[in-house]
């Protein structure tokens, strides 16, 4: 049968004239569960994996899914069964890893404002690390272990200073950004962090952004990170690992990203050099695990060609897909059984009553009212920053496993959407 890969996406491939998963079509299964539905590949999350897996091959090194990129139990699970950790930023997320029968050690817990009740939490479920990311934080955190007469294992998140040239709203290293604590006051924390009575501090982390294509600013960071390992210790500190962070990017629109393991066999390669290569090591990719495993599909409701702009409206909206209004992203938008006459140039937006509510802007497509459009690179960052906007009940998962497929979240109702609410009198 032709086969045809669609660049990024190894396991999404047209079989004939029809759009496949894995051995599953795509339309059969938009039949079955209704639009707008969210499909994902495990096997391309495995493989996206493994890449991290071949390059730390003979390493101490703990990976934690980063699952603020797709939060959905289903999808936790695939990582908690690889033996993955995770980098979670609320409580909420790690009730899910709980939830989804990942370990609490394997977990660490970054974000800027962690509330009390969260540390106190996610100490009595035995997590592996805090990552730490101001001095107030520290002392909150000694105050509420010491008062469960515990220690708390403290990472602190430096911020390295080093521009990952991406997209300013997902970047995070830079001085200006909210998040770590700045080069020069490291030591001074390490220390304060270091004589508080209910911290035992464990290591040190960065994480500098987001959709990062190029490996220098890996580079940058992990050499900012060793000159800090070096000056902490020197300084009376010593560390256990050293965490990197997430951030690697994906091919959306011909991006090159470097793969996991060709970008980690550069940094070993700095970690060697420089007399760390023992030192145990973390990471917290997201994007990169499930981006390129998830697709959106999508059915066409109307075509309106006007004068200025054509417009394909379809099914799927910001609330579904908000990564195009956020940052400008771009998703590749392909037809799940495509027509053989020519295509037109369209603005490809959704039913939501905003102009923002686009999700791809001058794109050459043919299609007609009832198609099925897939909207790629949807595995991260979608689901996961979807909404109610507009009161549309949220999309339904379906995970693909081979021939298989497992529904992992129904699509919502309008009951569950108002299960919440209250009326103030009778109606
Ligand atoms: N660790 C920390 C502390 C983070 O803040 C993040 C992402 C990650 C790890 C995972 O980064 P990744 O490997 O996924 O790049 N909503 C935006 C992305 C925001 C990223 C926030 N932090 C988007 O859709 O592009």
């Amino acid at each position: 049968m032709n086969s045809k890969n669609l660049a990024g996406q190894p396991h999404i491939a047209y079989r004939g004239d029809e759009l496949f998963m894995e051995d599953v079509s795509l339309s059969a299964l938009a039949q079955q569960h209704g639009t707008p539905l969210f499909v994902y590949s495990k096997a391309a999350m495995l493989d996206a994996l493994s890449a991290y897996q071949r390059g730390f091959a003979g390493r101490e090194v703990q990976i934690c899914y980063a699952m603020k990129a797709n939060s959905t139990l289903g999808v936790i699970q695939v990582f908690a069964q690889a033996g993955c950790g995770f980098d979670v930023v609320s409580l909420g997320e790690l009730t899910r890893v709980l939830a989804a029968g990942g370990q609490a050690r394997k977990v660490i817990f970054s974000g800027v404002g962690k509330k009390r009740a969260e540390m106190r939490a996610a100490l009595q479920a035995g997590i592996g690390c805090f990552n730490v990311e101001s001095e107030a934080e520290l002392d909150v955190l000694s105050e509420v272990a010491q008062e469960m007469g515990m220690r708390a294992p403290v990472s602190i998140r430096v911020n390295p200073n080093v521009d990952p040239q991406t997209h300013p709203y997902i970047s995070t290293g830079l001085k200006g950004n909210k998040f770590g604590i700045a080069h020069e006051r490291v030591v001074h924390t390490y220390q304060r962090a270091a004589a508080l009575p209910g911290l035992n501090v464990r290591g040190i982390d960065c994480h500098i952004g987001s959709q990062i294509t190029q490996a220098s600013p890996y580079l940058d960071a992990m050499d900012r990170m060793l000159d800090l390992v070096q000056a902490i210790e020197t300084a009376g500190v010593p560390l256990h690992h050293i965490d990197l962070g997430g951030g690697l990017g994906i091919n959306y629109n011909g991006e090159t990203p470097p793969q996991a393991d060709q970008l980690w066999a550069q940094l070993l390669a700095k970690l060697d050099a420089r007399g760390y290569g023992k030192r145990a090591l973390m990471i917290e990719p997201g994007r990169s695990l499930v981006g390129n495993a998830g697709v959106c599909l999508t059915e066409v409701l109307y075509l309106k060609p006007g004068e200025q702009k054509n417009f394909l409206i379809v099914d799927a909206a910001m609330n579904d897909l908000p990564r195009p209004a956020m940052y400008q992203a771009y998703h590749q938008i392909v037809p799940v059984k495509p027509r053989s006459t020519e295509s037109q140039t369209w603005d490809v937006v959704g039913p939501i009553c905003e102009s923002g509510d686009w999700i791809g802007h001058d794109r050459q497509l043919n299609a007609q009212p009832g198609d099925l459009l897939g909207v790629l690179s949807a595995g991260a960052y979608c689901m996961s920053m979807s909404s109610n906007y507009n009161t549309r009940n949220r999309a339904a998962e379906v995970l693909v496993d081979g021939a298989q497929t497992h529904l992992i979240r129904d699509r919502e109702t309008y009951a569950d959407q108002m299960r919440q609410e209250h009326l103030s009198t009778a109606p």
